[in-house]
């Protein structure tokens, strides 16, 4: 594992690497029922999740991991998907990212919840050697809160992978 340097690793507010990108659905995006596909969206909560990463460790990542998803509500032909990424917590190499995903319907004037992800990224160098990722600092209630559920995620992936080390 190798280091940022400096001034590279000061730590760094969350507003500071805060994302947002919109698609509008269109019938390439979707199934038969003119439903946004599953794997459309995840593929986009990949990249929201990727811009805040980039933006906080200023380097290459790789997504390590995605949560369990839950679609919550559909999204179709013609609306516009808001996916808002943040940095909920860094830990040494890798950083917990929350992306929560709106479908608005700008006909009806209704802007719907429809997804929320937890990813985990690794960040690393051209060579693709691990790095230390600066501290996120947690500002608001809302901030704090993600941060400290973020070391109860980690826990249990911890947990998890630990008990898929044993049983292979
Ligand atoms: C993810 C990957 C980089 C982890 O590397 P590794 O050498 O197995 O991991 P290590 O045990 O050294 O752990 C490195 C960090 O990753 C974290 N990590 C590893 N696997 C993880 C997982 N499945 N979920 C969450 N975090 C994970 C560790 O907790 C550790 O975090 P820390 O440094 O903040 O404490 C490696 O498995 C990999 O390259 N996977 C393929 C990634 C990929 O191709 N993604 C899709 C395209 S980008």
């Amino acid at each position: 594992m190798t280091q940022l340097d400096g001034l590279q690793m000061l730590p760094r507010p969350v507003r500071d690497s805060q994302s947002e990108m919109s698609q509008i659905v269109l019938p390439n995006d979707t199934n038969p029922l003119s439903a946004l596909l599953g794997g459309r969206l995840m593929h986009w909560i990949d990249l929201a999740a990727a811009m805040a990463c980039h933006r906080h460790s200023h380097s290459y990542a790789l997504t390590a991991s995605i949560d369990s998803l839950d679609f919550l509500a559909p999204s179709h032909v013609g609306d516009i998907v808001i996916l808002r990424s943040s940095v909920n917590r860094v830990f040494h190499t890798s950083m917990e990212i929350g992306v929560k995903v709106w479908a608005e319907n700008y006909v009806q004037d209704v802007c719907e919840h429809i997804c929320s992800a937890y990813l985990t990224f690794v960040a690393v160098d051209a060579g693709g050697r691990h790095l230390s990722v600066p501290a996120v600092i947690p500002e608001t209630d809302e901030q704090r809160r993600r941060f400290d559920e973020a070391g109860k995620r980690r826990d249990l992936r911890r947990a998890r992978m630990e008990k898929r080390r044993r049983n292979s």
